[in-house]
């Protein structure tokens, strides 16, 4: 076990990636309780990390990305894996609607390409489109009615309405292609919302262009080109798996969560993102299999993390309100063991201390390693604690380098940091779920409905 010296305040305060503020949690003194330790070495002792090593080796040999048939197969490894420990497990599928990027954008006019690189408005369809062009204002409902739109390739300001309105505007009117320009400087990237509003081919041009467009369309008829490529709007695949270990004894009805991701983004073979993770579960499944506890455990993998949390999302929602209620605490780990990357770090959604940070610092004052806690919502813990449940993330920071890149391999692996979170999460489960401590309050943390913002403006 690495003895690490207790996290300064200031580091502590720099270790958040969003808007929300980090703690340090008080320092506390390691205690050399014998009897407490043999407790955390009942589970610890069994912790074998080249298991974990190995895993990552394996699901890091591809991308395992979002809907793609590399995600379902990595699935059904990780469920024969945990099923092979005896487990009950399950693969739960979920559907959902993803927007494909384009690949290619023009814009010509009277058979002439400009050079104007239009930006795709998120969830525009692909398209090719030939017609004349047709000023409508803003693309309000009743400006896109007197534009004279039908057939046409309607050319809109931003402003005053969602760019969701004016297309929905446009093609009410029998437009056949949207480009919108901005109102002020710089490019115009939107989005439009939702795939329900993407129906028609719709893109971004600068002020200038748009001026330019409606100075030669005072000029006479203009006929425009447009062409978006490759983008789509389609409905997605994708798996969770769930195994189950029942309490054996003296069942208090509590449930605990280990949890992780096994997506990737495309292109990276995620051995730190999120192979780590879900090799450090799958080992805590190995070793709390045979294990006496008053307390239900379960370890889940999830798909479709890197587009939304949609699989924890979707796990998280479709709980019944009594399992809800009875789940204490969701351990989630993504990202646990890069060489090149800080220290450990807890993080809630509102930043708070919660039963998951509490049992990880009591387990960690007796094992002597101490991670600062913060505020991020950028993980699967965060769909649990939407729903009410506390969660807690377990990541390093800073981030190693090589986040979301084709270089997160597993040289850049480290055992000793695989194994000091697997101790220290498998000493904070084992106290809760082993059968002689008291069951769990139930956490006080408030449920709060929290909005994610847009990535891309939507007006
Ligand atoms: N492992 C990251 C999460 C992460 C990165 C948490 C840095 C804290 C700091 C995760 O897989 C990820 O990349 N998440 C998405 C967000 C999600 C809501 C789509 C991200 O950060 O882009
Ligand atoms: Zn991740």
């Amino acid at each position: 076990m690495l003895r690490k010296p207790f996290l300064s305040m200031t580091l502590a305060a720099s270790l958040t990636f969003g808007a929300t503020v980090a703690f340090a949690q008080q320092p506390v003194e390691a205690k050399s309780n014998p009897s407490v330790q043999a407790f955390d070495n009942k589970i610890v002792k069994k912790i074998n990390v080249d298991n974990i090593y190995n895993m990552i080796g394996l699901l890091s040999e591809t991308p395992r990305v979002s809907g793609t048939i590399e995600e379902a197969n990595t699935a059904q490894y990780i469920k024969d894996q945990l099923e092979g420990f005896g487990l009950k497990t399950e693969v739960q599928e979920f559907q959902f609607e993803s927007w494909r990027p384009a690949t290619d954008t023009s814009l010509s006019v009277n058979g002439q390409v400009l050079d104007y690189k239009p930006r795709t408005m998120t969830f525009t369809p692909s398209g090719d489109v030939t017609a004349p062009l047709a000023y409508a204002g803003l693309g309000t409902v009743a400006e896109a009615a007197s534009a004279g739109l039908s057939g046409k390739i309607a050319l809109i300001q931003r402003g005053s309405i969602s760019f969701a309105e004016k297309v929905v505007n446009a093609y009410n009117n029998g437009a056949v292609g949207v480009i919108i320009y901005n109102n002020q400087g710089g490019d115009l990237n939107g989005t439009l919302g939702n795939a329900e509003s993407g129906v028609l081919p719709a893109v971004g041009i600068t002020l200038q262009q748009g001026n330019d467009l409606l100075a030669q369309l005072q000029q006479g008829e203009v006929t425009v080109n447009l062409k978006v490529v490759g983008a789509a709007n389609e409905v997605v695949t994708s798996q969770n798996v769930i195994a189950t270990k029942p309490a054996t004894q003296k069942d208090t009805g509590d449930i605990i969560i280990i949890s992780s991701h096994h997506d990737s983004v495309p292109l990276a073979p995620g051995a730190n993102d999120n192979a780590s993770g879900v090799a450090v579960t799958v080992e805590m499944a190995r070793i709390f299999e045979d294990m006496p506890t008053d307390t239900e455990l379960r370890f889940i993998t999830f798909g479709s993390e890197e587009v939304g949390l949609v699989g924890s999302d979707y796990y998280a929602r479709n709980l019944s309100a009594e399992e809800k209620a009875r789940i204490k605490g969701v351990f989630n780990l993504d990202m646990v063991g890069s060489k090149d990357a800080g220290d450990l770090v807890m993080y809630t959604s509102d930043g708070q201390k919660n039963t998951v940070t509490d049992l990880t610092a009591s387990a960690a004052a007796r094992l002597s390693v101490l991670p600062a806690y913060g505020g991020e919502t950028r993980s699967d813990h965060h769909s649990f604690w939407l729903q009410g449940i506390p969660a807690a993330l377990y990541i390093h920071s800073p981030l190693e380098p090589w986040y979301h890149t084709p270089q997160d391999t597993l040289d850049k692996i480290s055992k000793e940091k695989l194994l000091d979170v697997a101790q220290i999460v498998g000493a904070a489960v084992y106290q809760a779920a082993r059968p002689d401590t008291p069951a769990l309050q139930r956490s006080k943390v408030a449920p709060r409905e929290i909005e994610y913002e847009d990535q891309v403006p939507s007006l």
